[in-house]
């Protein structure tokens, strides 16, 4: 724990408590009130936990008035351009940049855990065809829990190794074949020869008729939109696992949950929603109506790719998002795209719209990420499955380090209770 170098006085009626506060090296200081309830007998209040950290980490910083985001201290723009996604892994997992022994030795890992247990692939089978592949990665992956029993330990260090490389390199197989098996497709089995990025692609479109050649440009900004979703401090689904993991379920079970919590429109689903929502405004002329629906306070309509609960400043993930969509609509011939045509329009007027300049509301990192993968050919459907392959290390680098910590128990909140007080139970016949 970071030191204690001064205190906070709270007073309310006739008690006045001196809570801990720690500095961070980055970041607001924070008072802590771990033993507020037992010292005044009282509970903070913080829904949606806008003033809480949950707590201490060293993996990843997010500075929202700057628009800075870094990763174990290096900045993410310097990573996306120089670095790669196996090599961020390796960063956010252990906690510095590999040499290139080590590195080679991470890639070779990860590599040979790619294939899943071959029963597995029935479970594929057992969905729909038109199931979500959301739904079909939070069923197979909880499912991993039931195959891979020798790294279902969490006390055991090397469990928990093996568990992580497991999770980091299957989990692009199996969010290939939930995308095949929903599209009528036989599954492709992944392959050594082939980086992290190429090997996704060519699972997701090789066919046994024919096999994919994977265009270096395309892999490449596959690798990117996989770097650039990574981690992100303790984010609604890192925190879903985080708390999940505290009961000490095994690291599969955990992940599952954090799946299912990214799928939901307001964090990992908001670039499906934001492509259906480009798709529905349709054209440039119609961009008006739907920014005056999202100033509506009537209206629940929300921009999708807009705002974001840190950063009051553009997110940094965006800016090299939409670099790199320019790229690829170029090299695809699309560069027309309607769609995107009416992106950059939309993000043009609203950031002109003192609404949006008031709440500081900025395109986030699922403003152009659904722009290029549609362009690459996934469905929409495909857009969050995306988000949970890259954020998976993120998950596990999180999970590695609040399992790891000697003073770690179970998260359990309390509440501010206004329901009924005791009262007796009423026979039906009386009521
Ligand atoms: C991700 O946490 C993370 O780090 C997430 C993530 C990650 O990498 O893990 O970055 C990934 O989830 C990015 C966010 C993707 N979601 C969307 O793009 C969905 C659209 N955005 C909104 O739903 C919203 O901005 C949130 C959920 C992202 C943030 O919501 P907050 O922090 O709870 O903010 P809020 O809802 O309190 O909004 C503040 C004000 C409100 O107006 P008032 O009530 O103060 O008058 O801003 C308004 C909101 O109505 N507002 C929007 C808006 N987002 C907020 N108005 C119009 N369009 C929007 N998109």
């Amino acid at each position: 724990m970071a030191d204690s170098t001064k205190t906070a006085t709270l007073s309310f009626g006739d008690t006045t408590i001196e809570l801990p506060m720690y500095s961070p090296s980055a970041g607001p200081d924070v008072i802590d009130i771990s033993k507020l309830y037992a010292q005044g007998g009282v509970f903070t209040h913080d829904p949606g936990f806008t003033s809480t950290s949950s707590c201490e980490s060293t993996i990843t910083f997010i500075d929202g008035g700057k628009g800075e985001l870094l990763h174990r201290g290096y900045p993410i723009d310097q990573l996306a351009e120089k670095s790669h996604f196996l090599e961020v892994c390796y960063l956010l997992l252990y906690g510095e940049l590999p040499t290139a022994a080590q590195l080679e030795d991470f890639e070779f890992r990860v590599t040979r855990h790619t294939m899943v247990h071959e029963q597995m692939g029935n479970f594929f089978r057992g969905f729909r065809r038109d199931a979500h592949p959301m739904a079909v990665m939070v069923g197979v992956v909880g499912a991993m829990s039931a195959f891979y029993h020798d790294s279902t330990d969490v006390n055991d260090p090397w469990q928990r190794e093996v568990a992580a490389i497991r999770l980091i390199a299957k989990m692009p197989t199996i969010a290939a074949w939930a995308f095949k098996y929903t599209i009528g497709q036989p599954m492709v089995y992944p392959r050594n020869d082939l980086d992290y990025a190429s090997n996704f692609l060519r699972m997701c479109f090789a066919v046994p008729a024919e096999d994919y050649e994977v265009d270096p440009i395309l892999a490449r900004a596959m690798d990117r939109i996989f770097t650039l979703h990574a981690d992100h401090e303790q984010n609604a689904s890192t925190s879903t696992v985080r708390l999940a993991s505290s009961s000490g379920a095994n690291p599969f079970a955990c992940i599952a949950a954090g799946i299912a919590c990214l799928w939901g429109p307001a964090h990992g689903g908001a670039n499906q929603a934001c492509l259906e929502m480009l798709r529905e405004i349709g054209t440039v002329d119609r961009i008006p109506e739907f920014i005056a629906r999202a100033k509506d306070k009537n209206d629940p309509f929300r921009l999708m790719g807009f705002g974001h609960r840190v950063y009051k400043n553009f997110d940094p993930r965006a800016k090299v998002m939409k670099k790199s969509a320019d790229e690829v609509l170029e090299l695809l011939g699309v560069e027309n795209n309607p769609t995107l045509q009416v992106a950059k329009e939309l993000e043009a007027q609203a950031l002109a719209d003192p609404y949006f300049a008031e709440k500081k509301l900025f395109p986030n990192v699922d403003f152009y990420s659904g722009i290029i993968l549609e362009a690459m050919g996934f469905p929409t459907s495909m857009f969050t499955p995306i988000f949970a392959v890259s954020r998976t290390v993120g998950w596990v680098s999180q999970w590695k380090e609040m399992i790891s910590d000697p003073t770690m128990k179970i998260g359990r909140p309390r509440q501010l209770y206004t329901g009924s007080t005791a009262r007796d139970y009423v026979d039906v016949e009386d009521r």
